[in-house]
């Protein structure tokens, strides 16, 4: 039995795949051995992270926008072309939007958070769960947040976006009972990425984020999280290892809820 969870041969669709999370995703799961469909709408940063898997990994980039209808139909249907199955489904892409009290929220940009957060979660699992239902196994991780298990000041449509993905998330998985197909979602807690950069500063009113001891003094880990620490889980909830996993909203967040 090998010491580290494999892949070997599973084909696996990432989105948000240019991103911090997403990057470091694809290059774990291609470590492991899997066949990457690497999704983003940013097409040279996704290239980019494309290059960066190793030599021997199988891997297809596809610039397409998870909110547009076209564009998620366009990625599953290259996936399947080119592999011939989904196995693996990372549904990550995500935005933090205006980081903003709800008076001063506009709406266009509280709808351009859900669009993203919720719609782009709800269509890929709209197109790639027919896949999967036709080969009677399957496993897709949706992307929420610790976010989307209590309320964050200046971040609501955040934090109600993240809650929603959970909703998606626990319902899909009854809608699949006995299939053979599981569903799971992340919560990452606080990454050290540009997402998390992005709120501290602008809750700082655009002045340097709080120091690092204030940022983890509520976390028993006492340290942000590392991108490759949410790829680990992402990798167990792919594998058969977590066969008996479904429904659940898996914490990544050095014990942050727990305090
Ligand atoms: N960074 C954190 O601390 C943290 C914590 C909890 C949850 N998350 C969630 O993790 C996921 C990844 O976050 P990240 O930190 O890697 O952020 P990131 O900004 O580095 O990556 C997000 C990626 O999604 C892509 N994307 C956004 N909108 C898209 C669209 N319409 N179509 C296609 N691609 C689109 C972006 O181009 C980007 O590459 C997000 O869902 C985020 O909400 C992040």
């Amino acid at each position: 039995m090998p010491d580290r969870i494999r892949l070997d041969g599973r084909v696996a669709v990432v989105t948000g795949a240019a991103g911090v999370i997403g990057s470091a995703t694809i290059r774990l799961l291609a470590e492991r051995g899997a066949r990457i469909v690497a999704v983003d709408r940013r097409q040279a940063d996704l290239h980019a992270a494309v290059k960066e898997l190793p030599a021997s990994a199988e891997a297809l980039a596809v610039a397409s926008d998870v909110t547009e209808e076209d564009g998620v139909r366009d990625y599953v249907r290259a996936a399947v072309d080119k592999f011939g199955a989904i196995d693996v489904f990372y549904n990550n892409a995500g935005v933090e939007g205006e980081i903003k009290a709800i008076q001063d929220y506009p709406l266009e940009a509280f709808r351009k958070v859900l669009d993203v957060n919720v719609v782009g979660v709800f269509l890929g699992m709209k197109y790639v769960l027919p896949v999967m239902l036709k080969q009677n196994r399957g496993s897709i991780i949706n992307t929420a947040s610790i976010a989307g298990l209590f309320g964050s000041p200046h971040i609501a449509v955040y934090s109600a976006s993240k809650h929603a993905v959970i909703g998606l998330t626990k319902s899909a998985a009854w809608e699949c009972t006995g299939t053979g197909v599981r569903i799971n979602c992340v919560c990452p807690g606080l990454i050290d990425s540009r997402m998390l950069s992005a709120i501290f500063q602008a809750r700082a009113g655009g002045n340097a984020p709080p120091p690092m001891d204030k940022m983890v003094e509520r976390i028993p880990a006492r340290r942000l999280g590392q991108a490759s620490e949410v790829a680990s889980i992402v990798a167990f909830l792919a594998s058969d290892e977590a066969s008996y996993v479904s429904g659940s909203a898996y914490t990544v967040d050095g014990g942050r809820t727990a305090a």
